[in-house]
């Protein structure tokens, strides 16, 4: 039986995650008899899952929060909480206190728990650990020069995660999540917004404002793939994984311009031509220093798996979100 933990439960993946696993009721071959939700937010209802729920609304690192969650002895734990790039540069405290120190608080009190403890861990981290020069395609094992904070944050994080599984303080993995995209619901602040906003918007039937040149080149995953990553990194072999525990996930490696060409062939002409060209100076100098394209070997050798093309990106979103309805 398998007790899993969810930290930022209520935020766009956590809440994918939190439904995707109570519909499985298993992780791998373990079912699970327990799910404990986190966020500073309110976490969703879980419907559809028999075995016990206990959620609660808390900052991780507030003193004190992560070792009541971690009493329980969860054996699976999904750390997501965090601030995304934008606020953790714009907040500069806000984006240590959560994505360090919340991160800290939750591995000191996995350690504290002591002998005979060791949960494995799957830690969200993000390809902005990575920062410009960039190789043509960049490897798992290029070194970490982040150019934000929150890429710097992340980094930190890698690096105090691989020594806690040295240590034998817990298992882990870290996945260095691509873009995901489409992201659901209203636009966010991100500099990277855009390439949701350019699909999620005209299948709404609504205009979408492209900040850059289609010439921009990303890498992509959507958050059904997102989920599927999280989800495999849980029952991984420790031993498959080594003393290197943090992979670069696979993505779709494509341009501006190819997303909207894969959406003129999913959605149609009218849809695409919904996408308002509006160059914004900041956003163009901010996607400069991003890395574009990976050599993901590592994670797709251990069977992580991401979508074929854009095109079946744009149609997660279209089941997904939509029912499968287009504002044509
Ligand atoms: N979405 C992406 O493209 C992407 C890419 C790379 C990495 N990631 C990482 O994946 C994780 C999840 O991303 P997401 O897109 O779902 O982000 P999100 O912003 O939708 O969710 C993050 C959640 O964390 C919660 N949170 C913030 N501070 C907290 C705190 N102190 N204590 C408890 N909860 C707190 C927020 O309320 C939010 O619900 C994040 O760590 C993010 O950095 C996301």
């Amino acid at each position: 039986m398998t007790h899993v933990l969810i930290t930022g439960a209520a935020g766009m993946i956590g809440r994918k995650l939190t439904t995707r696993i109570s519909v499985d009721g298993a992780i791998g071959k373990s079912a699970i008899d327990a799910l404990t939700l986190v966020d500073v937010v309110a976490s969703p209802d879980v419907t559809g899952f028999a075995g016990r729920v206990a959620s609660s609304t808390a900052d991780l690192a507030s003193p004190g929060v992560a070792a009541r969650l971690i009493a329980a002895r969860p054996d699976v734990i999904f750390h997501l909480a965090g601030v995304v790039s934008a606020e953790a540069e714009l907040d500069f405290d806000k984006g240590y206190d959560v994505n360090l120190d919340g991160t800290r608080a939750l591995l000191e009190a996995i350690r504290a728990v002591g002998e005979g403890y060791r949960p494995r861990l799957v830690f969200a981290s993000s390809i902005a650990v990575f920062g410009a020069p960039f190789p043509q395609a960049i490897a798992d094992d290029f070194h970490l020069t982040p150019l934000t904070s929150y890429g710097t944050q992340k980094a930190i994080c890698e690096l105090l995660i691989a020594d806690y599984a040295r240590r034998e303080f817990l298992d882990a993995v870290a996945l260095r999540l691509p873009s995901i995209v489409v992201r659901p619901g209203l636009p966010n602040r991100a500099a990277s917004g855009f390439f949701s906003g350019i699909i999620r918007e005209p299948l709404a039937g609504m205009e979408a404002l492209l900040p850059v040149d289609e010439d921009v080149l990303h890498w992509h995953a959507s958050p059904r793939a997102a989920v599927g990553f999280l989800v495999h990194a849980a029952t991984l072999e420790r031993e498959a994984l080594g003393t290197r525990v943090a992979l670069t996930m696979p993505g779709v490696c494509c341009t501006v311009g190819e997303q909207i060409a894969a959406l003129r062939r999913v959605a149609g002409d009218a849809v695409a031509a919904r996408i308002r060209r509006a160059h914004d100076p900041l956003v163009e100098r901010i996607v400069a220093g991003w890395p574009r394209r990976f050599d993901p070997r590592r994670a797709l050798a251990l069977g992580f798996g991401v979508e074929a093309n854009f095109d079946d990106i744009i149609r997660v979103h279209i089941d997904d979100e939509l029912n499968g309805v287009i504002a044509r």
